[in-house]
Order: C-alpha cells, then sequence, then structure tokens
C-alpha cells in the first residue's frame, strides 16, 4: 500500500479550504451535531434556508414511542409552496444562471433552461393541470424519462398543492398501474418515448397498456420527446406542448400547510407490495436543502451533476428539490455511463464544468472495469466533490474513483440514506470529514443512531448490528399512502420506539459507521431496491412453479445478484424454455430491472418443521458459502440442503 493510502484519507487542502456552509471542519460537525439534538435548530434552518408565506413557530411535534397514534409532525403551523423557494425567489438574483443542463441521450441534443424560463415553464404546466381539474391534494403519476419535462411536471404539481408521484420509467405497465391505482391518481403524465442508450422506451405504450379499462384516469398528458407515432385517445390524451402554449407564463402558487404532502414514492420492503412512502413539504424541503448544502459543501457557481433518474428518491431530493431550492445549477443525464463510450460521464463533467459529480457504486465499478483510458481522456480539473450512493462502495473502487477520477485533488462522499429517509444521514462532510474507504462515515447532525443486536439490546463501541435511528427528524417520510398502519408496522415494530432501517451496520473504534447492506429480505440490485416476495409472487403465479425462493448473493458489479431458486410442479419440466418464460414475466410484471441471475431448479426448499423457509441456508448457498451453512438438524427434511448444494455447484 502506498503512502497516499494512509487511512484515515485527509480532506484535501483544495476541498476544504474556503468552506461555504456549516460543517467546515470536524470541530464545527461536532457543535452542529450537538446543536442539532434540540429541534429549535431545526426551526432556524426551516426559516433561514426555505421561504414561507407564515413562517412556523413550532419544531417537532411527536415521537418515535407514539408514532402508531399521531404521525410525526415539524413546522406544522408554517404555510409554504415548495416551488417559491425553488423558483420565484431566484428570479431577482438568478433569473438567467442556468438551473436545470438538460444532457440528452445523444451528445450536442440537449439543452438548458434558465431560472426564469423554468419559472415559465412550470407556471405554465400548473396552469395546463388547472386546466385539467388537478387541486390541492389530487395525486398525479409521472411516468418519464430524464428530460426536463419530467421536473417541469413535478414542480407544476408542487406549485398546485397536488401531491405527484413519479414512477421510474424502467416499471412495467402491470407495475405503473399498481401504483396508479393504489394512489387513485385521475391524471397521469408521460411522453411519448424516453431515450436511453441511443434506443427508445416505448412509454406511452406502457402507460395505454397499464390505463387499459381503468376508468379512473381522466387525463393523461403526454410530453413529445421523439416525435414518434404513438396510439391516442381522444377525449382522455392532451399534447403537452400545446397544453402548455395555450396557457399563461406566471401562476400564484397555492399556500400549504407545512404537513401537506408533497409527493408519494413506491418503494420495495421485505414483504407484501411496494409501499408509498409520503413525503411531506416543510420538513423535507428543509432537510434536503441543508443536505445538499452541507454534504457537497456547495459553494457559489458550482455545476452539480448528479446521474441517477428522477424515478427514485435520489432524483426527488438531490437533482430537483435540493439543489433548486439553493439556487445551484443542476443536470438532468438522459443516457447511460456507457453511451457512446466508457467516457461518456467524464465528457459530461468536462463539456459542462461539472463541479460536484454524484453516482452510484455499480456504476464506479463498470467503469473501473474499462480501466483509465476514458477518464484521462477528458479535463476533469473541475471537479471538487465526488459523491456516491445506493449501496455500500468496495474499497478497489473508492480509491479508483479518488485516485483516477478525482486524482487526488478531490473528496469523496459516500452518501447513506434511504427513500424513507428523504435526505442523506450518515455522510462525510465535503468540506470535513477525513475518509476510511467503505465507510459512510458519521451521522449528519439532527440523526441520532443506535446499533442493536437481533434481541433489541444496544450495543457500545466497536461492534457490528442493526442500524436504528431514535430521534424524529425533518426529512424522514411520515407514513405509508393509505396504509399508516404498515408504516408502523414496518420500521418500529422490530425495535420499538426506533426507526429500523433494515441495515446492518459496523462501528469501528473511530467511530466510523460501515453499512454492510440490508438485513431484510430488500435486494440491492446495481443500487435498485426490490423486494425477494416481489419475484417469488410472479414466479409461484406460474402454473409451472410450486414454491419460489429469492435471495440475492455478491455480484461484481451489481453489488448484488438475484438467485432464484424454484420447485416445480410434479409435471413441469425444467426446461431453458420455461426459464426464459419466466424471466419474461418477471420482466412483464415487474419490469426489465427485475431479472433473476441464476435459476436453480431444485427438489424442495430447506423449511424447518413449522414450515419456515431458511432463507439463511439459501443465502449461503447462493454465496458459495458451503462450509458457512451450521447446523440444519432443525430442518422438516435435512437431506434437501446437500441436494440443493449438488445442483448449485453444477450449475
Ligand atoms: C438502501 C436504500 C438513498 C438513495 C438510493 C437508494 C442502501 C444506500 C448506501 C450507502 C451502503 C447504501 C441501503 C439502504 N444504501 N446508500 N452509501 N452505503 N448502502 O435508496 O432505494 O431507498 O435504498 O440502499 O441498504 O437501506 P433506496
Amino acid at each position: 500500500m502506498s503512502d497516499s493510502r494512509r487511512l484515515p484519507v485527509p480532506v484535501p487542502a483544495r476541498v476544504s479550504e474556503g468552506a461555504a456552509n456549516e460543517v467546515r471542519d470536524m470541530e464545527s460537525y461536532r457543535a452542529h451535531y450537538e446543536a442539532a439534538r434540540d429541534p429549535a435548530y431545526w426551526l432556524e434552518q426551516a426559516k433561514q434556508r426555505i421561504v414561507w408565506r407564515s413562517a412556523p413557530s413550532v419544531a417537532c411535534r411527536g415521537d418515535f414511542s407514539s408514532v402508531g397514534e399521531a404521525p410525526i409532525h415539524w413546522f406544522e403551523d408554517g404555510q409554504l409552496n415548495v416551488t417559491e423557494s425553488c423558483l420565484d425567489r431566484h428570479l431577482d438574483a438568478r433569473g438567467e444562471q442556468t438551473a436545470i443542463i438538460w444532457e440528452a441521450d445523444e451528445i450536442g441534443e440537449g439543452r438548458s433552461l434558465s431560472y426564469r424560463e423554468l419559472h415559465a415553464e412550470v407556471a405554465r404546466a400548473a396552469n395546463a393541470l388547472a386546466a385539467l381539474g388537478v387541486k390541492r391534494g389530487d395525486t398525479v403519476i409521472i411516468y418519464m424519462g430524464m428530460v426536463p419535462e419530467a421536473a417541469i411536471a413535478m414542480l407544476a404539481c408542487a406549485r398546485l398543492g397536488a401531491v405527484h408521484s413519479v414512477v421510474f420509467g424502467g416499471f412495467s405497465a402491470h407495475a405503473l398501474r399498481d401504483r396508479i391505482v393504489d394512489c387513485r391518481a385521475r391524471v397521469v403524465i408521460s411522453q411519448d418515448e424516453g431515450r436511453r442508450g441511443g434506443r427508445s422506451i416505448p412509454l406511452k405504450a406502457v402507460c395505454d397498456e397499464a390505463l387499459e379499462g381503468l376508468e379512473q384516469v381522466e387525463s393523461l398528458l403526454v410530453f413529445r420527446r421523439t416525435g414518434a407515432e404513438v396510439a391516442w385517445r381522444e377525449g382522455r390524451d392532451h399534447d403537452w406542448a400545446s397544453a402548455l402554449a395555450a396557457q399563461p407564463d406566471t401562476h400564484e402558487a397555492v399556500a400549504v400547510g407545512a404537513e401537506d404532502p408533497l409527493f408519494i414514492l413506491y418503494t420495495s420492503g421485505s414483504t407484501g407490495r411496494p409501499k408509498g412512502l409520503m413525503h411531506s413539504c416543510g420538513g423535507y424541503l428543509s432537510w434536503v436543502a441543508y443536505t445538499h448544502a452541507n454534504t457537497f459543501d456547495l459553494r457559489e457557481g458550482d455545476v452539480f451533476g448528479c446521474v441517477a433518474d428522477v424515478g427514485w428518491i435520489t432524483g426527488h431530493s438531490y437533482i430537483v428539490y435540493g439543489p433548486l431550492c439553493n439556487g445551484t445549477t443542476t443536470v438532468m443525464f438522459e443516457s447511460v455511463p456507457t453511451y457512446p463510450d466508457a467516457g461518456r460521464y467524464w465528457d459530461l463533467v468536462a463539456r459542462h464544468g461539472i463541479t460536484i459529480f454524484y453516482t452510484a457504486p455499480t456504476a464506479i465499478r463498470a467503469l473501473a472495469a474499462h480501466g483509465d483510458a476514458p477518464v484521462r481522456a477528458h479535463d476533469l480539473s473541475s471537479l471538487r466533490v465526488l459523491g456516491t450512493v445506493g449501496e455500500p462502495i468496495n474499497p478497489d473502487a473508492w480509491w479508483w474513483y479518488f485516485e483516477v477520477v478525482g486524482q487526488g485533488r478531490c473528496t469523496i462522499v459516500d452518501t447513506w440514506w434511504q427513500t424513507e429517509t428523504g435526505g442523506h444521514c450518515i455522510t462525510p462532510f465535503a468540506a470535513a470529514t477525513p475518509n476510511k474507504p467503505g465507510s459512510a462515515s458519521f451521522p449528519v447532525p439532527g440523526i441520532q443512531l443506535e446499533l442493536r443486536d437481533e434481541k433489541g439490546a444496544r450495543l457500545e463501541g466497536a461492534t457490528q448490528g442493526h442500524l436504528c435511528i431514535t430521534h424524529p427528524w425533518p426529512g424522514m417520510a411520515r407514513t405509508v399512502w393509505g396504509d399508516h398502519a404498515r408504516y408502523v408496522d414496518t420500521y418500529f415494530s422490530t425495535h420499538p420506539g426506533r426507526y429500523f432501517t433494515g441495515d446492518g451496520c459496523r462501528r469501528d473504534e473511530d467511530g466510523y459507521l460501515f453499512i454492510t447492506g440490508r438485513v431484510d429480505d430488500v435486494l440491492n440490485v446495481a443500487g435498485h431496491r426490490l423486494g425477494t416476495a416481489e419475484f417469488e409472487a410472479v414466479l409461484v403465479s406460474d402454473d409451472a412453479v410450486s414454491e419460489a425462493a429469492v435471495v440475492g448473493y455478491p455480484h461484481e458489479v451489481k453489488g448484488q445478484g438475484v438467485c432464484a431458486y424454484l420447485v416445480l410442479q410434479a409435471e413441469a419440466e425444467a426446461s431453458p424454455a420455461l426459464l426464459d418464460k419466466l424471466q419474461a414475466e418477471l420482466r412483464a410484471e415487474i419490469g426489465a430491472l427485475a431479472k433473476a441471475d441464476r435459476f436453480l431448479v431444485i427438489p424442495g426448499l430447506p423449511k424447518t418443521r413449522s414450515g419456515k423457509v431458511m432463507r439463511r441456508i439459501l443465502r449461503k448457498i447462493a454465496e458459495g458459502e458451503f462450509e458457512a451453512i451450521g447446523d440444519v438438524s432443525t430442518l422438516a427434511d435435512p437431506g434437501v440442503v446437500d441436494a440443493i448444494k449438488a445442483i448449485a455447484s453444477e450449475s
């Protein structure tokens, strides 16, 4: 190991010098961490960072022991419209500044929108939605690709006090329909086609399929991205451009309460169907504005390049709401990291002068596999901060990002958070925190953590356990849409009185936190979150399949691969055609992201005498750790384990 790899890795001087936010060094980090134990700290932050019609006077109401009776409230007497923080207030000082840089799939075909232009477009879109009958409290589904119109649609909903729910464009018609039904949307916004890596994605056609026979949806607003010929249902379908052109470019924002819902975002859990996490206006916006500024040590003139998709929470918080609230120039990237070649990200950075770049470990690993040349071919001197999100980053990938992409001149922020948390919860602070590769380092002010063992005992010092949060923070999701009992049961029942993240975490002797991955049955494939239960439901619905169990296993690039164990019906045959059919069913029911990397057809699942599937054993076998399986004597049929091992080692 070279000298430059001594731990912890200090923050390069050019990053720590001139720090521009609250957390500027470890001393100020500690001071803010202590101060933020008091909810009054957040009342101050909320008042400073966002624009209120009527400023709040109370910080937080509720705690985790009573969350079953009453959801947590922050700033509840405040009135605001989040778009006034994201748009209107910037018009005087930065009306001509670029708000969104749109990087289209084909290099050179993108465009930029200034804050003034974005403000006008959002007003037109809000007027157009209002003309379709959308009003405060209504839900609107957005099923789009990475075009500025997706952000405009989100902000237009917010402008009206309506609640958006963005569905990632990779989800199938079936998955889309479920979400439309669950949130009772009457209006859907989509586009003719998406573009990704030189290919077209038939978004409108998927919408048509999802809406088939679904009378609940009265209007489908369609943005024409490619101009492709698409089916049109008169009366229901409306053309985005003509709808907006008919409207004035001003719109009086609807003031709502701080606790009014801003959006719903569906995510997978360990059981049942995806649940719609609800985020509120005042608390969420304060949290994303604070973390966006402090984590990255945001500075005037920064160009912020988060290459996630707006269909995920990362896109909501760190492409749209955080950056626009902070008056930043933000990037929307329509393409993929390897199109037209493995230098696409670095070309993007160089052409737009990106100063903060934020991506997922899967992309870093995939690009590192292409070697250093595609990176070296571009001038990356504009970069100051590199972020990662979505899954643990292995030290090899971390060092490649640090040394090759950052050339040792940038700091890395490995940000741990979840759809549920709204924004960063454990992360290095760019200006302050010396890094240990693979560690998300320390909690954000306001995040009080506890590591607990499976029985609920609090663990101290250097240890490993379940990661829990003990006190409410402004950015947390308030409920599961339409099912508060499920929210309480999912997050507050394993460790009563605590928010249980579902993640395992190791703490070293210096207090650095290393996320070890999910301890529940949630998969994280290439940074995409999928529930094993959803896979299994699709697989067992096939006539040939009697039982199915899906587990994750370590995958070199994707972080986790998906291994599906199948027990077939007596008369069914384990043919390649059957496996292809099952793969197609996963695609149709969930989406292209739900792919099984391995199918193992086995004679029976390992079960206890009471019938519980021993997933631990299946995980070990999928990992190839045959020796670590341990005691199988409690199984109803211990012999099945040897049979599964034999099949796994042959495949
Ligand atoms: C799960 C949340 C946060 C936005 C994208 C994913 C994993 C997230 C990290 C990280 C290790 C991470 C966790 C978490 N995760 N960030 N920096 N290090 N693991 O959001 O789909 O809600 O998934 O992603 O397992 O629970 P999500």
